[in-house]
């Protein structure tokens, strides 16, 4: 079953070289677990990361989440054998595929189609597996419109600061914190850019890692600056940057309970009975269709959360 539009609020990170790992993630409260085969695990650790991997997927009891494998980029020798050696191995357990240093529409294309193929020869549902695009530098960024629209398997389009920041030059080593002395945002121009692409394409926005791992408040604080854009989630790098992950990409209790009103407000005064009205007062606030549409989304968020 697609996972397209599944809350994906945190999304772990779990080496695929580290069978205690792969353990222990199985238990943890993310939205989303990513098997990493790509820059968690050493060149050498290859082989027998993508058999662990295939082993956690079939033995593992993920509970429940959104289970995906990051595959190694197109521009490696290693990308053709994690895809075959991961879907071959556990495609019936498997939601998606994570490509990272995604840089046109035609990367996700040898996905699709070769995802295809294995789905094909295994007897598995042809279009199954997702595909979560990761985008890293600039070609990725200018391309990002085809690259969403690449494929009905994109689920999402995921920012990978670490590698953008040194694909652009960009002058700090704290990967997803500001920048001391820089005025602004270093990542807004970015983080609107994806998240234009992804509606666009009804696809879901992934922030990507926090590196400071033992830093909760600039976990918090850089998690927020993309939550109120929209963004629909984040990577989460350690068990303690869950929780924080969960509530900041969900509604607040106060703005679904408002959400919920409007939505009841709305339905009962646009009805015969309630006099066929457009735009209406809710207390001191004039409501309209839009309104609606705005409440709509925070209301299904706060649902899906558990609100
Ligand atoms: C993640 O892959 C990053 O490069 O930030
Ligand atoms: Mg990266």
């Amino acid at each position: 079953m697609s996972t397209a539009g599944r809350p994906r609020r945190s999304c772990l990170a779990v080496p695929g070289s580290s069978v205690k790992m792969l353990g222990k993630a199985q238990g943890l409260p993310a939205d989303q677990v990513f098997l990493d085969l790509e820059d968690a695990v050493a060149p050498l650790a290859k082989p027998a990361a993508r058999k662990n991997v295939v082993a956690a997927l079939n033995e593992g009891d993920w509970a429940g989440k959104i289970r995906a494998v990051r595959v190694n980029d197109l521009t490696t020798p290693w990308t053709y054998r994690d895809v075959v050696d991961v879907v071959e191995g556990a495609g019936a357990n498997l939601d998606c595929l994570m490509l990272p240093k995604v840089q046109s529409a035609s990367h996700v294309e040898w996905l699709d189609l070769t995802l295809t193929q294995i789905e094909r020869a295994l007897g598995l549902p042809v279009g199954g597996i997702g595909i979560e695009a990761q985008i890293e530098n600039a070609a990725g960024l200018v391309n990002v419109d085809a690259i969403a629209a690449a494929s009905p398997r994109v689920e999402t389009i995921i920012f990978g600061p670490a590698d953008f920041m040194a694909s652009i030059n960009m002058r700090s080593m704290v990967v997803g914190a500001l920048i001391p002395g820089y005025p602004g945002d270093p990542y807004h121009y970015i983080l609107m850019r994806l998240l234009m692409a992804a509606r666009a394409y009804d696809k879901q926005a992934i922030d990507g890692p926090f590196l400071q791992i033992r830093d909760v408040d600039g976990f918090r604080e850089s998690a927020r600056r993309s939550a109120v854009l929209g963004f629909d989630g984040k990577w989460v790098l350690h068990p303690g940057q869950i929780d924080a992950a969960n509530e900041i990409y969900a509604p607040s209790q106060q703005d679904y309970d408002h959400a919920e009103l409007i939505l009841d407000a709305y339905e009962y005064y646009t009805s015969a009975e309630g006099g066929q009205r457009g735009a209406v007062m809710l207390g001191d606030e004039m409501i309209d269709e839009a309104s609606r549409k705005l409440a709509l989304v925070v209301a299904a968020k706060g649902r899906a959360a558990g609100l």
